[in-house]
């Protein structure tokens, strides 16, 4: 469906023609069953999917490609880290930005395994207080997770600085990188991420179904689901062996023969170029929203390090009506609501309407842009 997208952080879109080009290629070539058997497709298969945790180990700056497991979404990967890790009466911390995925596996390991949970709050533009988390470590603290960027306030979290909190206190680390993958620049060892979870549909451009979970080596992570790995099959308990341990079940061999291709696109292009294109845009696209009637903008102001998306409410209307308007009269697509975050909307203090969120890709254009501002210009002064 043709349009004006402007919801590539839910989802990126269009793909580098190569991501689909490859899965094309690689369904009417290839339909085996990776590490599953030893015949040429099946070698074949693993093979593929090596080369694209090689691509992720060289992105994400990780030693040992098999410390990456690939898991079907970022909230796979959290659910993982998250009820693997963390065991009964541990303490957790947390933010005030935290997406669902975050914040319902730990809501659950409350409720079922009495984990304690400490968010610690965000300011309105998505900032945390070091001091504040300073304070939030207690004697049973085993583990920080935090969003690496909000996805309602665009604002960056300071990984380094709460990893070298960790650190000296011996917690771990795990980074939620739903909003970051692939558009923002990621290196486990000198960010000193212990857990990385990721999705390789959003800035990774990769198709829907894809991501993936990076372990440090020394994390022990009980596995979430058990079964077959192709391996040490006459074992009755999960191989102990990386990635096996953490991919029971056949994975989406297609879906990464795309990411893999939409990761070396990002590497041929460089994070950074993509990165300082998209600051670029969303900055125009913010500035020209401030201009606008009754409109008022999330997350940190104008000048600020944020992510490649602006959040925004419109006095007197409700976000969701805003949203239908620009899809049925403009064919502009953009996501309303609560999006996934309530945590981030009562941080945001935008609890009780939700907001109208617009987040452009690297193919985003200048012209686009334009168009959803002058859509946004009629219906702010429209009554
Ligand atoms: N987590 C995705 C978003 O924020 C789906 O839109």
């Amino acid at each position: 469906m043709k349009g004006y997208y402007f919801d590539h952080a839910a989802s990126s879109w269009p793909k580098p023609p190569q991501v689909t080009e490859a899965m094309v290629k690689w369904l009417e070539s290839n339909g085996a069953n990776p590490g599953r058997g030893s015949h040429q497709s099946a070698m074949e298969a693993a093979r593929t999917i090596y080369r694209c945790r090689v691509s992720l180990a060289e992105l994400f700056g990780i030693a040992n490609p098999n410390d990456i497991s690939f898991t079907a979404n970022a909230t796979e990967a959290l659910n993982i880290a998250i009820k693997g890790f963390l065991h009964q009466g541990d303490h957790v911390i947390s933010t005030g930005l935290e997406h669902n995925s975050v914040r319902r596996p730990l809501e659950w390991m409350r409720q079922e395994k009495q984990v304690s949970i400490t968010y610690v709050p965000a300011d309105k533009q998505g900032r945390i207080q070091l001091d504040q988390v300073e304070k939030a470590f207690h004697a049973n603290t085993k583990l920080l997770v935090c969003s690496h960027a909000s996805n309602l306030l665009g604002s960056i979290l300071p990984v380094e600085k709460l990893a070298e909190m960790c650190k000296a206190r011996g917690v771990r680390l795990l980074v939620d990188a739903a909003q970051t993958a692939g558009a923002y620049p990621i290196d486990v060892r000198s960010m000193g991420i212990d857990m990385l979870a990721f999705p390789g549909h959003k800035g990774l451009l990769g198709p829907q179904g894809t991501g993936g979970l990076y372990l440090h080596p020394e994390v022990e992570v009980e596995p979430l689901f058990h079964g077959g790995t192709g391996s040490r099959s006459e074992e009755t308990s999960q191989p102990k062996t990386r990635p096996d341990r953490y991919e029971a079940g056949t994975r989406n061999t297609v879906g990464i023969v795309g990411l893999d291709q939409g990761i070396r696109y990002i590497m041929q292009e460089t994070v950074a170029v993509i990165r300082e294109k998209e600051s670029r845009m969303i900055r125009i696209l913010m500035e020209g929203l401030q201009d606008l009637n009754g409109v008022s903008c999330l997350g940190p102001p104008v000048g600020e390090e944020r992510t490649s998306i602006v959040a925004f409410t419109v006095e007197a209307k409700d976000p969701a009506e805003v949203a239908h308007q620009l899809d049925r009269n403009y064919n502009i697509a953009v996501r309303a609501g609560y999006h996934c975050t309530p945590l981030g909307h009562q941080t945001a203090g935008t609890l009780g309407t939700g907001a109208i969120r617009a987040s452009i890709g690297y193919f985003t254009t200048i012209d686009e842009i334009e168009y959803l501002l002058h859509a946004m210009r009629e219906i702010t002064r429209k009554s």
